[in-house]
């Protein structure tokens, strides 16, 4: 909850000087908008000498003529006015759309450079909410604030000038009004930023009870737990609902005084200014033109204060946009790594490091391995080749409290595949999360080639990488930009020959527009066993030299299960292949067989070699093979 300490908190200076570098990088806009606050101070406050002049005028002289320059200064001031409001509504918005634009950008680009672990911590709903609703609000501030802070200074300065020219006597009296205006405005300000805050912490709530209630629709529905949900969500709207007339309460009270205490200025130069008028000390052009800087200046003051509010307000915005630009990823190559790239890219001009899915066709054809020794190097300047990875002595755990793997050494030879099977909860996605190093070792290693791979670069390591998941995301687009998704520059034969090599390529010419069939927002439209597919010819086409599937064939037909089985048997040839899977089927002829359990491997060897043993293996296997029988049974009858 709100903190009373958070109240008192003054406006954080550095925060908002850090914030603020976003609007001077756009000096070309800046520069106007300073230039139309100054001219329109000025401005505004020659109105009422102008109106003095044509009293005096009137009173004076009483000629029509000399009017003439009084009418032609009072156009010039109305058109330098509205000269003025163009610049700064043009200079404003502009900066406000481009500093929101640097800010989403830079925000969107530290969210793609978090790892993993990061998104653990953070709710979805707040990252959302993050990236549009603060950003916007601090672009806004940013521009329209400057603008009127740097206005309603400008003009109280020139105002109380131009009174203290005037008559210096009647502007003290005037001017005596401005402390308390000052003091008022602060004193609700502060109020109203406080439960501007508490309106906000129940905005972020509500939005992340909304993404939760949207995405668990499904689990909330067959749970029963709609009424529940509901009178939660009532709750927080409630709280919002209280917050939020407080807050209108206190602008309606504070703005009536402000404007009460103005007139009471406005009340005393006419007193005052009337003594002086009939003693014939000033002239009734002065006394209107003080009057009118009386009402005026409470104008001012008040933008000011409402800027200051909406600046202390958003805050908590500008701290967590700050917050989230300051995260830094905990997993990124070391100086020594990038040291090492930066040598290697002196040395050598770039590279090819994938080679064709040329050979990979052929491969298919019986021709001999297409992943031969490709002799180039990685960005790092060590081999590009990856021949063997080893856990050694590796322990993990997610969060302090739990260790998920104890002293776990494996040793996987390039042209090997690892299977992965065990209860639920085991530790086998944790190990093929360390093996991409989306999370890196508590303790021990992970040796690439006898190399700990922190100290190898680790945009190359993921890019060697191809990964498919149990339910794998697919892009809203057609089925050619998402496999091409895999790699970039991959040709429309490239993408063909993949989807080919997956067994994908049937169904999808199956589609009613082939490869531009449109798949809908995460691919809706296709069923998972055709999602996996898709997502097996993307992970192919960036040709990568380790393979990871995770539960990908646990949730699909045995009809698909046979394409992506004999697709595996062709993609897996030549690569270091981790495949995990709830089908033992699938992982029969896996060169090695781990079985998992609380983060230690309990049997491991071949299928063979496991049946032999009658041990957890065995059980399983032959649990789900009396069972997979039964089902075809039912089926064929
Ligand atoms: N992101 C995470 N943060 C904290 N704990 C996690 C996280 N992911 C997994 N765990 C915990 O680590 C342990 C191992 O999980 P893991 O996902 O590796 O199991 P698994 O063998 O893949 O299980 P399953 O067969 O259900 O997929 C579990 O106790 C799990 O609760
Ligand atoms: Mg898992």
């Amino acid at each position: 909850m709100i903190q009373e300490d958070e109240i008192k908190s003054k406006i954080d200076l550095d925060l908002w000087g850090r914030i603020f570098r976003y609007a001077l990088s756009h000096k070309r806009l800046l520069i106007p908008l300073a230039a139309s606050a100054t001219v329109l101070a000025v401005i505004d406050t020659f109105f009422p000498i102008a109106t003095k002049w044509a009293i005096d005028v009137i009173q004076g002289s009483g000629v029509i003529k000399d009017l003439i320059p009084v009418g032609v200064f009072y156009l010039s001031l109305s058109a330098g006015l509205a000269f003025c409001v163009f610049v700064f509504i043009h200079c404003a918005g502009g900066i406000s759309h481009h500093i929101a634009h640097d800010i989403k950008r830079d925000c969107f680009k530290r969210l793609q450079e978090l790892e993993f672990a990061f998104y653990d911590k953070q709710p979805t709903g707040w990252l959302i909410s993050r990236l549009t609703a603060d950003c916007d609000r601090l672009s806004r501030i940013l521009a329209w604030g400057f603008l009127d802070v740097l206005w309603g200074c400008l003009y109280v300065l020139a105002m109380s000038v131009a009174m203290l020219l005037l008559n210096w006597k009647l502007a003290l009296i005037v001017l005596a009004t401005l402390p308390v205006l000052v003091a008022l405005s602060l004193f609700f300000q502060r109020r109203m930023l406080f439960t501007s805050r508490q309106i906000r912490k129940h905005n972020a709530r509500i939005t992340a009870s909304y993404g939760e209630g949207i995405a668990g629709v499904k689990t909330t529905k067959t749970l029963g737990r709609e009424v529940e949900n509901l009178g939660e969500f009532e709750g927080m709207s409630t709280d919002m609902y209280q917050a939020s007339v407080r807050r209108a309460f206190l602008s309606a009270i504070y703005l009536p005084l402000v404007m009460l205490v103005g007139s009471l200025g406005s009340g005393l130069a006419l007193w005052y200014g009337g003594v002086n008028l009939l003693q014939e000390a000033i002239s009734l052009g002065t006394l209107v033109a003080f009057i009118s800087y009386a009402g005026n200046l409470f104008q001012p003051i008040n933008q000011i204060a409402m800027i200051l509010a909406e600046i202390q307000g958003a805050q908590a915005a500008g701290e967590r946009v700050m917050s989230l630009l300051a995260t830094k990823p905990e997993i990124v190559d070391s100086p020594e790594v990038l040291e090492k790239i930066a040598n290697h890219q002196a040395l050598q001009s770039k590279q090819p490091i994938r080679r064709t899915l040329h050979s990979l066709a052929e491969a298919k054809q019986g021709q001999p391995n297409p992943l031969s020794p490709a002799p180039t190097l990685a960005n790092d300047g060590h081999p590009n080749r990856i021949d063997e990875i080893q856990f050694k002595d590796v322990t993990f755990s997610y969060n302090q409290k739990e260790t998920v793997l104890k002293n776990f050494n494996l040793r996987v030879k390039r042209g090997q595949t690892i299977a992965l099977v065990g209860p639920s909860g085991g530790g086998k996605s944790t190990i093929v999360s360390l093996v991409s190093r989306f999370y890196e070792p508590t303790g021990g290693g992970v040796l690439i080639d006898g190399i700990d791979y922190r100290q190898r670069s680790l945009a190359w390591l993921q890019s060697q990488l191809g990964i498919v998941l149990q339910t794998p995301h697919l892009f809203n687009g057609t089925v050619l930009e998402n496999i091409r998704y895999g790699r970039l520059d991959a040709t429309p034969e490239e993408i063909r020959e993949a989807a080919n090599l997956v067994n994908a390529h049937d169904f999808v010419m199956n589609l009613e527009d082939g490869y531009d069939t449109v798949i809908g927002e995460g691919g809706a439209r296709l069923s998972t066993g055709e999602r996996q597919l898709i997502s097996f010819a993307r992970a192919l086409l960036a040709d990568p030299q380790i393979f990871i599937m995770d539960e990908a064939t646990s949730s699909i037909d045995t009809e698909t299960e046979k394409l992506i089985q004999d697709g595996m048997q062709r993609v897996f040839e030549g690569r270091i292949s981790f495949v995990i899977a709830h089908r033992l089927s699938t992982i029969r002829s896996a060169d090695q067989i781990l079985v998992i359990k609380q983060g230690e491997i309990e049997e491991q060897g071949t299928h063979q070699e496991l049946l032999a043993r009658r041990g957890h293996y065995y059980e399983l296997y032959t649990n789900q093979f009396r069972n997979e029988g039964v089902n075809r049974a039912m089926e064929a009858g």
